[in-house]
């Protein structure tokens, strides 16, 4: 088989660098090896996001830098993938005629064949469209082989942190929101195919699985196949039990569905991270209803309490969006006012913007750029002095670190349960690998990481 180079760069969310990861062994069956360096590509995939207008300005405006590459290089195949792909379709193709192959989010699967169609000559045969949808998330096994050994590292040596679908698509159809088009109807993978793959990649050392879906909450009320119905906390309880896994997280949540056996959760399984993202998009209920979410304020504030109650180290972080279609001065106060109240370890803060096929794109009342702007500045500049106030807290305590490797300035760096990333020393003498476990003495706190130095003796904990 003819060895060719594999280029992929992808956008957007987890799922998508998930779906990526799924992409790079696919094509692997088909002689294909993944290269860092574009300009060595003969195979060059664009994984995509369509979530807001700036993400897909951003893929067209690198599809049209590549027009170069192709003229350059006429063998070079360009196929576009994920979400603006099923969203556009063909006409991805119109406007970019050098574009090969543009393959939906539920088509993943058959990108081999379709490069075996054009390898054989297919060429003429364009637009090479497939946006179509299939509702089944194919087994690990399919895609690796019975002996998943023999096919491409999965996961590459030494990965000790891995994401695994659960479900895909979303039915909450938020009024802003695209993925429910580019995602599609939501559909549950079955247990045991999930139960599978963590444990084939507990086996082969990694150590933090994280749960992957739009809405992870209403895991299990849409299965596809006769499983026996096993929702979201029954699931994480079976996940926590594979051997060898030392950290479990999930995301993300829409807080309508979250229920109070979930945030028990935080409390009975040992391996759960406490650090949840929960993300509420505005405080004010006139907007959150107008958005489609389906909880308020006070329902949104009593989850967290009864978390924290749960877990009271639990760290918290969410998204918001500003400027949302009629958000007046005072709703955005209101989304300040919920910052102050729940204080964030930190967020994902986002200007509202109209997305095709979504519900808002056709209000009124649109929020001026500069508006948007304006807001969005004092949002970051709060939770941003919030963040470090929030981290300081943890100065002088003792905190578990997952070795992660080598960080700047000669530190080691590994993360704690609550999502932080640490940064101290190796002591002289010792050696420390990924996955390994040790105490850190935080001393210091910025804004995105802790910094501190690690305990040699149990004597010298806390
Ligand atoms: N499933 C997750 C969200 C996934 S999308 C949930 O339900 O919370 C990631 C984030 O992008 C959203 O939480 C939202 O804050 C933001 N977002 C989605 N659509 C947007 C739009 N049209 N404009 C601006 N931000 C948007
Ligand atoms: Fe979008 Fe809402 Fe679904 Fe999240 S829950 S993916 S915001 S529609
Ligand atoms: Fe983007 Fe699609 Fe994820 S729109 S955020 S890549 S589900």
């Amino acid at each position: 088989m003819k060895q060719r180079n594999l280029y992929i760069k992808t956008f957007g969310c987890q799922m998508n660098e998930r779906d990526s990861e799924i992409i790079a062994q696919l094509l692997h069956g088909s002689g294909f090896i993944p290269v860092h360096d574009m300009d060595a590509a003969d195979l060059i995939i664009l994984n995509t996001c369509s979530i807001r207008a700036k993400a897909e300005q951003k893929v067209y405006s690198l599809l049209g830098q590549l027009r170069q590459y192709k003229l350059k290089n006429p063998d070079l195949l360009i196929s576009v993938a994920g979400c603006v792909a099923q969203q556009e379709g063909e006409r991805i193709q119109r406007k970019m005629p050098h574009v090969d192959l543009v393959v939906g989010t539920q088509q993943l699967y058959r990108l081999p064949e379709m490069i075996r169609r054009l390898d054989n000559g297919a060429h003429h045969l364009k637009p090479a469209v497939d946006i179509s949808a299939t509702f089944a998330i194919p087994s690990i096994r399919k895609l690796t082989g019975p002996a998943p050994e023999a096919g491409l590292p999965f996961p590459a040596g030494g990965e000790i942190r891995k994401f695994v679908t659960i479900m895909q698509g979303c039915n909450n159809y938020c009024s802003y929101c695209v993925v429910p088009y580019t995602r599609g109807r939501e559909i549950s993978r079955p247990v045991a195919d999930i139960l599978d793959e963590v444990g084939m990649l507990a086996a082969r050392g990694v150590r933090e699985i994280t749960l992957l879906g739009q809405n992870v909450n209403s895991y299990g009320q849409t299965n596809p196949v006769a499983d026996r119905p096993v929702d979201f906390p029954a699931l994480l309880h079976r996940v926590a039990r594979t051997e060898g896994l030392r950290r479990l997280r999930f995301t993300t949540s829409n807080p309508k569905d979250l229920s109070d056996r979930l945030m028990r959760c935080f409390a009975e399984i040992d391996i759960l991270c406490p650090n949840f993202h929960l993300p509420v998009q505005s405080g004010s209920d006139r907007i959150l209803q107008r958005m489609n979410r389906k909880y308020t304020v006070a329902d949104y504030l009593d989850k967290v309490r009864n978390l924290r109650r749960y877990h009271p180290d639990i760290t918290l972080s969410t998204d918001m969006i500003v400027g949302f279609p009629g958000e007046t001065d005072e709703d955005f106060e209101q989304t300040m006012l919920l910052l102050e109240t729940v204080r964030f370890h930190s967020s994902f803060s986002f200007k509202y913007s109209d997305r095709p096929r979504t519900r808002s794109a056709t209000f009124g009342e649109k929020v001026p750029e500069q508006v948007k702007a304006a807001r969005l500045g004092r949002f970051q500049a709060r939770q941003d002095s919030i963040s470090l106030e929030r981290n300081r807290e943890y100065v002088d305590r003792v905190v578990e670190v997952m070795v992660e490797g080598a960080g700047k300035n000669n530190l080691l760096q590994g993360r704690a349960a609550t999502n932080h990333i640490v940064h101290f020393p190796e002591p002289p003498g010792s050696s420390f690998s990924p996955g390994d476990m040790v105490m850190v003495r935080i001393n210091r706190a910025g804004q995105h990481s802790l910094a501190g130095t690690m305990l040699m003796e149990d004597s010298e904990r806390d």
